[in-house]
C-alpha cells in the first residue's frame, strides 16, 4: 500500500517483494547523481545563468539544490508534472575565476551524499568565507580526512571531527598549485582537488593509483575549463573562469543496472531502458553481465545529449543461465555502486564468484561487504565475507528480512533478487531509502510486473 507523505509516495514498513510472473517494459531512469552533483555545482561557480534539466532526481540530487539554495546560486525550481524538474542556477564566479557565491556563515546539509559533501568541501575552500558542512548520521560516519589533508596543504582551511563531518571550512583565494599523488582511487577526492585547482595559482595535478570515474574532467573540459587527463593523471590550470552552461543530465547506469540484473536473472523478462548515460567509465556492470552470460544489448543514440555525456539505449532479455565470475583489480572501480546488485547476480550463477580489491566498499553508505553478505546468507545463498570482497554461490532460496542499514543500494539489490526468484519472499525493513537515488524504484517495479 502507498499513502503521501510530504509529497513522495511512502511504502509501509516492512516492504515485501515477491517472485514476479513477468518482468517486462520500457523505463526512463532518474537522473544520474555523479552528474547532476556535478551540473549543479560547477554552475554555481560559473558566470551568468544555467538551466540544469533533470529526470526525477533523487534525494541526494535534492541536498544540492537545497545547499546551493542556501548560498543564493538557485533562481527557480520547476517541476512540469511529468517528471521533469528545471532548476536555474545564477552562478558566484566572475570571468578570471571560478566561485560559489554567498556571504559565508552557511551550514550546508549533504544528507546522506558523499559526493555533495566532498565537492563541496573542494568548491568552498577557494570561496575567501566560512562554511559548515553537515549530513546524516551515515554520510557523518564516513571517512573526510582522505579530502581534508589535501585541501589544508593548498591552504583551504578545514576542520574535521575526529576525520569525519561536520567540516568547518574557511576558505581561502588563491589557492596553492601542487601535486598530489593520492592513496586512494576516488573521483570524490579527485574531484575535489580539482575544484579548489579552479581557485589555485598554477597547475594542480593529481594522480590515481587506479581508475576513476571521469565526469568531472569531462564536464569542465566542455565548459572550457583547460583540463587534461592523461590516464591516471588529472592536471587544471587555475585560476580560471567559465560560463554557466545549460545541460541535461542522463538517465543513471547505477540504477539501469537493477533492471539489467533482474532482467538477466529472470526467465521471461524483457525490459528497455532509454537515455541512459554510457560513460565508459560507467559501464562495467554491462561487461560483467555479458561476461556471465546474460543477452544485453547497447545502441548508443546518434544524436549527441545535451551535456559532455554520450547516452543510449540497453535492452535486456532474460533466460540465459549465468555462469560465475571472478572480478578483482582495476575493473572493480567503474562498477562499485552495483556490486550489491552483482553480489545477488552471483548467487543465480552456476559455480563460486568471488570478488576481491573492493575494500571501498566497507565505507560507502554502509559497509556494504557486510551487509551484502548476511543479506544474501539470509535469502539461503552460500556466502562469505572477505576483507575485501566476498565469495558467493547459489543456495536454496528462502525468505528473509532485509537489513538494510537505511542503504539504498541494499534495499534495491535484494528487491531485485525477490523478484527475479533468487530468494524467496523479502521483507525489506526501509523500503523509502531507494529514493536516496531513485525516487520511483517502487513504482518502476510494479510496472515492470504489472
Ligand atoms: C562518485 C564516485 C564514487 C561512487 C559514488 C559517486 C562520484 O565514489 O561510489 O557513488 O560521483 O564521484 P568514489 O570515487 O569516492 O569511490
Amino acid at each position: 500500500m502507498t499513502s503521501v507523505v510530504s509529497g513522495r509516495p511512502t511504502r509501509s514498513r516492512p516492504w515485501r517483494v515477491a517472485a514476479a510472473a513477468r518482468l517486462a517494459g520500457d523505463l526512463r531512469l532518474p537522473a544520474d547523481k555523479s552528474v547532476a552533483h556535478r551540473a549543479l555545482l560547477f554552475n554555481a561557480m560559473g558566470t551568468g545563468r544555467a538551466e540544469v534539466t533533470l529526470y526525477r532526481p533523487g534525494d541526494d540530487v535534492i541536498s544540492t539544490v537545497s545547499a546551493l539554495r542556501t548560498l543564493g546560486a538557485i533562481e527557480a525550481v520547476t517541476d512540469d508534472g511529468e517528471g521533469i524538474t528545471r532548476v536555474t542556477i545564477h552562478g558566484g564566479g566572475s570571468e578570471t575565476g571560478a566561485k560559489l557565491p554567498g556571504d559565508g556563515g552557511e551550514t550546508l546539509d549533504c544528507g546522506n551524499s558523499g559526493t555533495a559533501m566532498r565537492l563541496f568541501a573542494g568548491a568552498l575552500a577557494g570561496r575567501p568565507a566560512t562554511a559548515t558542512l553537515i549530513g546524516d548520521a551515515s554520510l557523518s560516519g564516513r571517512p573526510m580526512e582522505r579530502i581534508a589533508e589535501p585541501l589544508r596543504l593548498v591552504g583551504g582551511g578545514i576542520a574535521t571531527r575526529d576525520g569525519h563531518a561536520p567540516l568547518v571550512i574557511a576558505g581561502q583565494r588563491p589557492l596553492r598549485a601542487m601535486r598530489h599523488d593520492l592513496s586512494v582511487a576516488s573521483a570524490q577526492v579527485l574531484g575535489c582537488l580539482t575544484l579548489a585547482g579552479l581557485a589555485a595559482d598554477g597547475t594542480t595535478t593529481i594522480s590515481v593509483p587506479g581508475p576513476t570515474r571521469d565526469h568531472t574532467e569531462r564536464m569542465l573540459a566542455w565548459l572550457g575549463v583547460p583540463i587534461r587527463r592523461d590516464g591516471l593523471t588529472t592536471s587544471v590550470v587555475g585560476p580560471v573562469g567559465f560560463a554557466a552552461r545549460h545541460m541535461s543530465a542522463p538517465g543513471d547506469i547505477s540504477s539501469a543496472a537493477a533492471w539489467l540484473v533482474a532482467g538477466a536473472l529472470h526467465p521471461t523478462a524483457l525490459i528497455t531502458l532509454e537515455g541512459v548515460g554510457l560513460n565508459p567509465s560507467r559501464i562495467g556492470i554491462i561487461r560483467v553481465l555479458q561476461e556471465m552470460g546474460a543477452d544485453i544489448e547497447v545502441k548508443p543514440d546518434a544524436e549527441p545529449s545535451a551535456g559532455p555525456e554520450p547516452i543510449g539505449r540497453i535492452s535486456v532479455r532474460g533466460g540465459r543461465r549465468l555462469t560465475a565470475i571472478r572480478i578483482a583489480g582495476d575493473r572493480v572501480a567503474d562498477i562499485i555502486d552495483e556490486l550489491p546488485l552483482i553480489g545477488v547476480a552471483m548467487a543465480a550463477a552456476d559455480g563460486q564468484s568471488e570478488l576481491r580489491d573492493a575494500g571501498e566498499l566497507r565505507v560507502k553508505e554502509s559497509d556494504r561487504i557486510a551487509l551484502v553478505v548476511a543479506n544474501l546468507v539470509a535469502i539461503g545463498a552460500q556466502a562469505e565475507e572477505l576483507p575485501d570482497g566476498w565469495r558467493v554461490a547459489r543456495g536454496m532460496a528462502r525468505d528473509a528480512r532485509i537489513d538494510t542499514h537505511g542503504d539504498h543500494r541494499i534495499a534495491m539489490a535484494f528487491a531485485i533478487g525477490a523478484s527475479a526468484g533468487v530468494a524467496g519472499t523479502v521483507e525489506i525493513d526501509d523500503p523509502d531509502c531507494a529514493a536516496v537515488s531513485y525516487p520511483t524504484f517502487w513504482s518502476d517495479l510494479e510496472k515492470l510486473t504489472r
